[in-house]
C-alpha cells in the first residue's frame, strides 16, 4: 500500500566529479529495482548537475534545504521554484542538524513546507528527540510538537503529498541505531498523531522514514517494521553498494 522511499542524505560532502559519479553509479543500480521509490540528495550547488546526469532514470533528486521566500533579496537563498527549475522532486526540510546547529525553528520550517508543497515539491519533514529529551521520557511530546509547529495548516491532501522522516538526534552519524522497537513505536505514534488530527485514511497514506545510522546490515530489521516506510540514510548514502545494499532490503 505504501510504497517504500529510501533517499541519500549526502549533506556537505563529495565534488561535483563524485556527485556525478556516486548519482549515475545509483541511477544504473536502480534499474534492477522495483517497486521502490529512490532519491538522492546533493548539496544544492551540484544539484543541477546531478539532476541532468539521471535524468530519465528511476532515481529522483531531492535537496537539503531551502527558503520559504519566492524571490528576492535573501542573500545566499535557494526558492522552491529554483529547485524545480533544476529538477528537484524532494526537499528534505528541518533536518536536526538545520534545527540545532543552524537554529530553524517549526515555524520556519512550517513556512518552508508550505512553500515547497505550492511549488510541487514533496517535502521529506524530519522530526526527532535529542538524547535529553529520550531519556527524560519525553520522546512522544517532542515528537507531537515537532509534527504540531512543522505541519500546521496544511490539509489532508497536502500531508499526503508529505513524506516524514524520524531522526533521533542520538542516533544520526553516531553509529547508535534505534532499535526497530524503539523506531516503531515512534513511527506507531506518528501515525495516530496524523488519525486524530487528520483521518485514518491520510494515517494509512503517508509515508514515514527512519534515518540515523541506517546500514545495509540493520536496514532489514527496520523497514520489516509495519509502520516504517522506508529510510533518509546519511553515511552509507555516500556509496553505490551500501546505498544499494538498504535499497535491496526494502524490496
Ligand atoms: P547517518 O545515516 O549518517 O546517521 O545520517 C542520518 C541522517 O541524518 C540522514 O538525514
Amino acid at each position: 500500500m505504501r510504497r517504500p522511499f529510501i533517499a541519500g542524505n549526502w549533506k556537505m560532502n563529495l565534488d561535483m566529479a563524485s556527485a556525478v559519479a556516486l548519482a549515475k553509479g545509483v541511477a544504473r543500480e536502480a534499474e534492477k529495482v522495483e517497486e521502490v521509490d529512490l532519491a538522492v540528495c546533493p548539496p544544492s550547488v551540484y544539484l543541477a548537475a546531478v539532476a541532468q546526469a539521471i535524468s530519465g532514470s528511476q532515481v529522483q533528486v531531492g535537496a537539503q534545504n531551502m527558503y520559504h521566500q519566492p524571490k528576492g533579496a535573501f542573500t545566499g537563498e535557494i526558492s522552491a521554484a529554483m529547485l524545480v527549475d533544476v529538477g528537484c522532486r524532494y526537499v528534505i526540510l528541518g533536518h536536526s542538524e538545520r534545527r540545532h546547529i543552524l537554529g530553524e525553528t517549526d515555524e520556519l520550517v512550517n513556512k518552508k513546507v508550505h512553500a515547497a508543497l505550492a511549488a510541487g515539491l514533496a517535502p521529506i519533514v524530519c522530526v526527532g528527540e535529542t538524547l535529553e529529551e529520550r531519556e527524560a521520557g519525553n520522546t512522544l511530546d517532542v515528537i507531537r510538537r515537532q509534527f504540531d509547529g512543522s505541519l500546521a495548516g496544511l490539509s489532508a491532501q497536502q500531508l499526503a503529498g508529505v513524506v516524514i522522516a524520524y531522526e533521533p538526534v542520538w542516533a544520526i552519524g553516531t553509529g547508535k541505531v534505534a532499535t526497530p522497537e524503539q523506531a516503531e513505536e515512534v513511527h506507531l505514534d506518528l501515525r495516530k498523531i496524523i488519525q486524530d488530527r487528520y483521518n485514518r485514511r491520510t494515517a494509512e497514506v503517508v509515508r514515514i522514514q527512519y534515518g540515523g545510522s541506517v546500514t545495509p546490515d540493520n536496514a532489514r530489521v527496520l523497514l520489516a517494521c509495519p509502520n516504517i516506510d522506508g529510510a533518509l540514510v546519511g553515511g552509507a548514502s555516500l556509496q553505490v553498494e551500501s546505498f544499494m545494499g538498504i535499497v535491496a532490503a526494502a524490496g
